[in-house]
Parts: C-alpha cells; structure tokens; sequence
C-alpha cells in the first residue's frame, strides 16, 4: 500500500486550513503569552520592559495605533487600561493618526499594536509620535520585526507563526498580553491593589481553558453556522469589552466569508442598522460579564420583534433568555467577551467554508500590508 505524503496536509496539522489550526492553537498561544510573566498571589507581573516607575506615575495619556485586528485588540486593553491604570487612552487607526493632534510627548506614551510589525500605516504613526518626543513600545508577535527595531521598547505576546491571512490567535494574545501590562501599570501608579491584581490576573490565568472550552463546542457552532449561512448580511452587537469583539467578529466574517457584515455597540442598533433587520439578517450579540449584558439583552428584544434570528454568546445563562441559539461562555470576569470571540471565529471559519471560499488566502487581502 502507498502511503500518500502531503507537505501542506501535515503543515496544518491535520486542520483543514491554517485557520482552523490557528483558532485551535488559542489555549497553547495564551499560556506561551502569560509563561513566566505572572505571579498571581503576590498580584504582580514581570515583563521586562525599560520603563521606570517614576515614568509611568507621570504618564497622562496612552495612544495606542494599529490596523485591523489589532485595532480592535487595542480598543479592548484601552477600557482595561482605563479602568485599571486610570489613564486616558485613545486608539486610533494608524492611517489617521497623523490627523489628530494635542498630545503633551513627554506624558504620552504611544503603543503600536501590530502582529506583523510591519505594517506600514502603524510604523509610520509609530515614527511620527517618536519624532514629537513621546516614547514609543511595540506590542507584537514578530521577533525582530520593523516595529521592534522603531520603537523604545517591545513586548512580545508569543503566539507564534500565524499563516491564515485572517488574525486569529494573534487577537487574544494580543489583548492577555496588554491585560499584562494594565496590571503592571495599575500595580505602579498605585490604582490597584495586590488583591484586586490578583483577582484580574485569576482571569487571564482562566482564559486558556475557557477557551478550550469554546472550542470543544466547534460541533454545535459549525450546526448553526451552516444553518444561517445564507443570510442577507450579519450584525454584530456588544457593550463595553463587547464592542471590539463585535467589531472583530463582523471583520473576520467579511475577511472570509465575503458576505456583508457590521459589528457596532448594541446602543447604536435604533440609531440607523435597525432599518436593515429583517428575518433574513442574523445578530449576533455578545450577552457576557464586562459587555453590559443586561442593557444589551435590550437591543435584542429590539432585533427579535423585527424578526431577526439572535444568536448570543451568553454566560451566567443569559443565553436562555434568546428566542434562537446560544453559545455558553464560562464564568472569567473581563475576560468573558475575549471567550465570545472564539465562538464568533468558528461561526466565520464555517459560513465561509460551507461556501467553499479561500479562507487562508481571502481574495483582495495580504497578511502584512508593508504598503501605505
Ligand atoms: C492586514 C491583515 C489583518 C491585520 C492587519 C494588521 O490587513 O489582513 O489581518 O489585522 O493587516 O496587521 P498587523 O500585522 O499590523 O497586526
């Protein structure tokens, strides 16, 4: 009997795309990003970063620039860094940054977000603020990459090699890693205390098997994404930590499945989508702790009575509150919506492969955009 060697088949690890493995690797890519770096009982991390302490009391505001997904991570650690470290943080689309202004650059601190390290709209944000004076710090998962050698400092959140164009993995080590740094921050200017830091990073800790959790469900996920899969478009709904998930999970739907989708905070759904919702345009909402679920429960009522099928990713069993299909996430505080957006990848993966598209390689789209 011969025995049919394929290269590409064993690079995927028996996935049938780098996408799938990618998403299934999330549990593996946390712990790497969360290695050595936390000690939960004392409440404080270690992450090797040159930024002295006197540096980070006087800090006013942090900027964080980056595209894409990591765009969205950045608006997920803005509200940690917020809450937790008590300072003003703004995100900004790299390719618009060089439109805003009024930043002091000796009490700023910019950070890119950037998986690749070489995207160009993000390297040349990351200039621009150097030039002004304003310390910069690479948050990515390239070793070596353009970003590390710009900027002052670089944190890496290990993830390891992403090939599928659409971000995956990258996404959660992205924002664990940034919750990393919000508990160092908040440790330092005295806005949190051991207790308080120990209780967030029990969280983060929390996250590789919550996430496993998710992906063991991939059976019911892909049953209801076949299911919807011809739908006129899709929303994304979220609150608060749920409405960068929101915006993430319409972005990888569209990225692969090329069906229309927009994902926006579930308070702006009576402000103009509503007119879309129809039975024949699904909503996915994010119904977890740290997403307001309570309020958004509210704008699911508002879907329903338009005939809209929901479809929550709910924890605390706020899923038996939907007229259509729920996705239970676990009990882990903040970091619930990041558990949300496992689900929302897996829905994308299969409405895109039951229609047979190029989910590793959408068309139109590059990995690394190293062109402005
Ligand atoms: C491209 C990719 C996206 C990615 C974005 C930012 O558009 O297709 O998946 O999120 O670039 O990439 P970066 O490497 O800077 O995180």
């Amino acid at each position: 009997e011969q025995i049919e060697w394929d290269a590409d088949a064993a690079e995927k690890g028996g996935y049938e795309h780098y996408m799938l493995k990618e998403i299934h690797e999330q549990p593996q890519a946390l712990r790497q990003a969360l290695s050595g770096r936390v000690d939960e009982m004392q409440g404080t991390v270690e992450l090797g970063l040159d930024l002295p302490a006197e540096y980070l009391r006087s800090l006013e505001e942090i900027q964080i620039v980056a595209c894409g997904t990591s765009y969205h991570a950045g608006l997920y650690a803005a509200h940690l860094l917020e809450e937790h470290a008590d300072v003003r943080v703004t995100v900004h689309v790299a390719s618009e940054y060089e439109f805003r202004g009024g930043r002091d650059p000796w009490r700023t601190l910019v950070v890119a977000v950037t998986q690749s390290g070489e995207t160009a709209e993000t390297l040349g944000a990351l200039r621009d603020a150097a030039r002004t004076g304003a310390r910069t710090l690479a948050v990515t998962n390239t070793v070596g990459s353009s970003v590390t050698r710009a900027a002052d400092d670089a944190l890496y959140i290990r993830a390891g090699p992403e090939i599928g164009v659409a971000a995956t993995k990258t996404f959660v080590s992205q924002v664990a890693t940034l919750a990393l740094l919000t508990v160092h921050l908040g440790r330092v200017r005295d806005t949190l205390s051991a207790t308080e830091a120990s209780e967030i990073l029990g969280d983060v800790r929390g996250l590789p098997g919550a996430v496993q959790r998710a992906l063991d469900a991939d059976e019911q996920v892909q049953e209801i994404a076949e299911a919807y899969a011809d739908s006129e478009a899709f929303f994304f709904i979220g609150r608060h930590l749920g409405h960068p998930v929101s915006m993430e999970g319409a972005l990888k739907l569209k990225e692969i499945s090329y069906d229309h989708a927009e994902g926006f905070p579930a308070g702006e759904l009576k402000h103009g989508p509503l007119a879309l919702v129809t039975d024949e345009t699904p909503v996915l909402a994010v119904l977890t702790d740290g997403a307001n679920a309570d309020a958004t429960l509210n704008s699911v009522k508002e879907a329903e009575s338009r005939g809209a099928p929901v479809i929550g990713c709910a924890s605390d069993g706020r899923g038996e509150k939907l007229l259509d299909a729920g996705f239970d996430v676990p009990s882990l505080g903040e970091m619930e919506p990041l558990v949300a957006n496992v689900y929302l990848q897996l829905f994308a993966y299969h409405v895109a492969n039951s229609k047979g598209r190029a989910i590793d390689k959408p068309r139109n789209l590059a990995k690394s955009v190293t062109v402005e």
